[in-house]
């Protein structure tokens, strides 16, 4: 069994893991022996997930990447393969967006999100499966999408958007390396916190108005949120499976808490404070 595959520790490339759910799963995926690739465009960042990886006794490497330019995911790749070789497992997890109706969207921040969740989702999958058919070897592709990219999610349209058609990329690239050994998987994502995504538009403002339509419509219902880490435990579960199988699409939620429900924003809002921000 080639390394890489299934239980047998190989080279993982996060992209975004400097923050977030990549940092928290270049940790998990350091903690099982593989070497670990992490980029993003804020060194510093990647700088402190390394640091992570080396106290739990694994190797990692940064790099700068902007996976919305094709040259930086090519240096990127070509980097990493430099010095671990064959990249074995890829976690597109690169992504932002903001909050807010369509309109307000300035050209810049649609096209953003749509280039870093699916054109460079793309431009790293293409990459990487270049690297694991000249190495004759299989492997893992797992794309970071979101239960926003499901069904209808207002105010977040564009990444929405960008992670259905990750989805659809990822059915379509499944079915087009049947017999290459390389596995393709999609992790629909629910609410997570504590990482950049969620804080930067609670600094924004636009978290409230957002927050408010979502309850009515039945898209928030509870407080319950997952940490990064377990969605990292969710990336690693689909990464280390037997060769034999694969998840193809994994989707993970936060349980409800016990308890009764909110009926109101308010009550939500209120539900929330208590249990996140108790002190306050
Ligand atoms: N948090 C949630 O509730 C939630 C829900 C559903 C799905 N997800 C998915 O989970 C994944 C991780 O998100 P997170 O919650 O951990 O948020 P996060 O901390 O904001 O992580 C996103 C990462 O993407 C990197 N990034 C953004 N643009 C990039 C670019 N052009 N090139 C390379 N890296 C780039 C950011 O680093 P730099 O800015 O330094 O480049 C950052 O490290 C995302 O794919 C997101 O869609 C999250």
């Amino acid at each position: 069994m080639n390394e890489g595959t299934g239980a047998t520790p190989g080279t993982v490339v996060i992209t975004g893991g400097g923050t977030g759910i990549g940092q928290a799963a270049a940790q998990k995926f350091a903690v099982l022996g593989w070497r670990v690739v992490v980029g993003g465009r804020r060194e510093a960042k990647l700088a402190e997930t390394a640091a992570l990886v080396e106290k739990e006794g694994g190797s990692c490497l940064t790099h700068r990447l902007d996976v919305t330019d094709g040259e930086s995911v090519e240096r990127f790749f070509d980097a990493a393969e430099a010095t671990f070789g064959t990249v074995t497992a890829v976690v597109s997890n690169a992504a932002n967006a903001r909050y807010g109706p369509l309109e307000d969207f300035s050209p810049d921040e649609i096209h953003r999100e749509v280039a870093t969740k699916l054109v460079g989702g793309l431009y790293v999958a293409g990459r990487a499966i270049r690297g694991l058919r000249a190495a004759g070897v299989g492997g893992d592709i797992l794309f970071m999408t979101s239960l926003a990219g499901a069904q209808p999610w207002p105010l977040h349209l564009p990444y929405a958007a960008a992670s259905a058609g990750l989805e659809h990329a990822a059915r379509t690239l499944r079915m087009e390396l049947e017999g290459t050994g390389i596995r393709v998987t999609t992790l629909r994502c629910g609410e997570t916190m504590g990482t950049d995504f969620s804080t930067t538009e609670r600094e924004s403002g636009r978290i409230q108005s957002a927050n408010e339509l979502w309850f009515r419509r039945g898209l928030l219902r509870h407080t319950g949120l997952m940490t990064p880490a377990r969605v990292a435990d969710a990336i690693v579960a689909a990464i280390t499976l037997p060769a034999d199988y694969q998840y193809d699409n994994l989707t993970v939620i936060p349980t409800a808490p016990v308890g009764d429900l909110p009926h109101s924003h308010e009550e939500w809002g209120a539900a929330m404070m208590e249990r996140y921000l108790p002190s306050s």
